[in-house]
């Protein structure tokens, strides 16, 4: 199963001083030796932590996939289609959030979203929807024409008790509905080493995307060591 490793939080913590260290390009170089499948980058609007010349960088450093996150906006389409990167994660963006609090909102942003798809589909990069696992999120992504979804694990992450076994199961439905429309079905947000397993576990799927439980384990293992072990413990899981 294919890992992709969100470097944002290296930068999170070079913005916090405004330094020139840690550069998530040695993370994400180290994050490759470590066995990633991919990077991901989200260049939010208001730029709290990766910047664009860190895209740019990154972009001609790295061979594996890179994901570029970002908001269906004119700015960012923009900035898709002239760094084209592996793929396109369209998320909805609050200036307020900590971090992306849920899926897109498919029925109020479609008009911007399905021009975003196109726009960057058309430039032959292809599009991954980040949704809320709903069977409905997954029939109108269908229907707006994206290669990918990627399914909000949020939820699911910090669900407690029965509501956790309720969330998984909306994860597997969606996952499910995702794989038989013949969409390529990622799941992400909040995983952990210990919640990515029953994850992990779900039949074919594509692949994970996972952030600040990888760059905060860094802290006390090495950023190379952090995405063996998660790579290992998600291989254990999904050989099951
Ligand atoms: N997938 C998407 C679409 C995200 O926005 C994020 C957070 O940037 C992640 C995955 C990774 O989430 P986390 O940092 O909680 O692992």
């Amino acid at each position: 199963m294919f890992l992709g490793v969100n470097v944002d939080h290296v930068a999170t913590v070079r913005e916090a001083r405004r330094e020139v260290e840690p550069d998530p390009l040695i993370a994400a170089l180290l994050a490759v030796r470590g066995g990633a499948d991919g990077i991901t980058l989200h260049l939010r609007e208001d730029r709290r932590h990766i910047q664009d010349s860190d895209l740019i960088k990154i972009r001609s450093k790295i061979s594996i996939e890179l994901n570029l996150e970002m908001a269906a906006t004119h700015e960012m389409v923009n900035i898709a289609l002239k760094i084209r990167p592996d793929m396109v994660t369209l998320v909805p963006e609050k200036r307020a959030e900590l971090t992306t609090e849920g899926g897109l909102d498919l029925i109020k942003g479609r008009k911007k979203i399905k021009k975003a798809i196109d726009m960057i589909q058309g430039s032959g990069t292809p599009v991954s929807l980040f949704i809320n696992p709903a069977v409905s999120d997954i029939l109108i992504s269908k229907d707006m024409g994206a290669q990918m979804v990627e399914i909000h694990t949020g939820l699911y992450a910090n669900a407690r008790g029965g509501q956790k076994t309720a969330e998984l199961d909306r994860v597997k439905k969606a996952i499910k509905k995702g794989l038989d429309l013949g969409l390529q079905v990622n799941a992400g947000h909040g995983l952990n080493f210990t919640n990515v397993k029953k994850i992990a576990a779900i039949k074919g799927l594509r692949g994970l995307y996972i952030g600040h439980s990888i760059i905060a384990n860094s802290i006390y293992m090495g950023i190379e060591n952090a995405v063996r072990e998660m790579k290992q413990l998600i291989e254990i899981s999904s050989s099951k």
